[in-house]
């Protein structure tokens, strides 16, 4: 069983993606819906409550978990592998979004000590569309900049956008949210138009149409479900020992309110996804 972490319902779009991917692996997925969102948290809180999450997917029985939220990804991830898991679970693994982003944007395969500029291509310009907390972290500039220093990575936070997307906002006012952070974007460019924008946000593919006709024609609209389902592919083939059979069964579960995120999950998941919730025993109560 592979785990799937997301501070709430968004990395169901990650799940989706993985599930058709993927189709004979099982998957665990766990929305911390209780203390979600984490786009406006400190990173300490973030760290915290991603590893918490994390551990609750281990105990569920998932060697290899899958951290589908951008946040939690640019803010604890590294940490976590670096300074937890190796003394607490050295037998268990945690991906996250943010490496298979990375890979598409600079085009060269993750490797954890990368000599700065060893890499330099054709100069190109990247948009990221992201949480105020993911681009706070400045982990995809850092991360790209390691790896491909010609590329210059302009960030734009949108505080509002999970919000309005979560409460189903009328997509008039949800476009003009987009537009606003597709200008602001386009302004620090001094209006000229990125190669490709990344969507760094579990919720924003929801809404990858406003974001295509916010902003000028051509520019390319990076899809994250897609590039991560594709990336764990490959980790797999590499990690066998974490390819573990499976039937294509997916489990969901959520610190929440279970009734209430069963039904939210269809919009995010493309289908009903039925949401347990997991106490803090582990125990889990079906929703009513
Ligand atoms: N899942 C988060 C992310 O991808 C968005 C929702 C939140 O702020 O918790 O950054």
């Amino acid at each position: 069983m592979i785990g799937v972490f997301d501070s709430g319902h968004g990395g169901l779009t990650v799940l989706r993606a993985l599930h058709a991917g993927l189709p004979d692996k099982d998957f665990t997925y766990l929305g911390d819906h209780a203390a979600a969102p984490y786009g406006n948290r400190t990173p300490e809180e973030v760290y915290q409550l991603t590893l918490a999450g994390v551990e609750r997917l281990f105990a569920l029985g998932c060697p290899l978990v899958v951290l589908a939220c951008n946040t939690a990804s640019a803010i604890a991830l590294r940490r976590l592998q670096q300074s937890w898991l190796p003394h607490a679970h050295p037998d268990k693994r945690v991906l996250g979004v943010l490496v298979p982003m990375v890979e598409a944007i600079t085009g060269q395969p993750w490797m954890a000590d990368v000599p700065a500029g060893s890499m330099a291509g054709e100069p190109r310009t990247i948009g990221i569309f992201a949480t105020r907390g993911t681009v706070e972290s400045e982990a995809y500039p850092r991360e790209i900049g390691k790896r491909a220093p010609e590329v210059r990575v302009v960030q734009q936070a949108c505080p509002d956008l999970v919000r309005l997307i979560e409460q189903d906002a009328p997509a008039g006012e949800i476009r003009a949210a987009v537009q606003t952070y597709a200008d602001a974007l386009m302004a620090k460019m001094d209006g000229v138009p990125p190669q490709a924008v990344m969507l760094g946000c579990t919720h924003y593919p929801l809404v990858s149409d406003a974001f295509v006709d916010a902003l000028p024609a051509g520019v390319e609209v990076l899809c994250q479900p897609t590039l991560t389902t594709r990336s764990l592919g490959h980790y797999l083939e590499r990690h066998p020992e974490f390819d573990l059979p499976g039937t294509g069964r997916v489990t969901f579960h959520t610190t929440g309110d279970a009734e209430r995120v069963t039904r939210l999950a269809t919009r995010f998941f493309g289908r009903p996804a039925q949401f347990r919730t997991l106490t803090t025993a582990g125990e889990k109560v079906a929703a009513s």
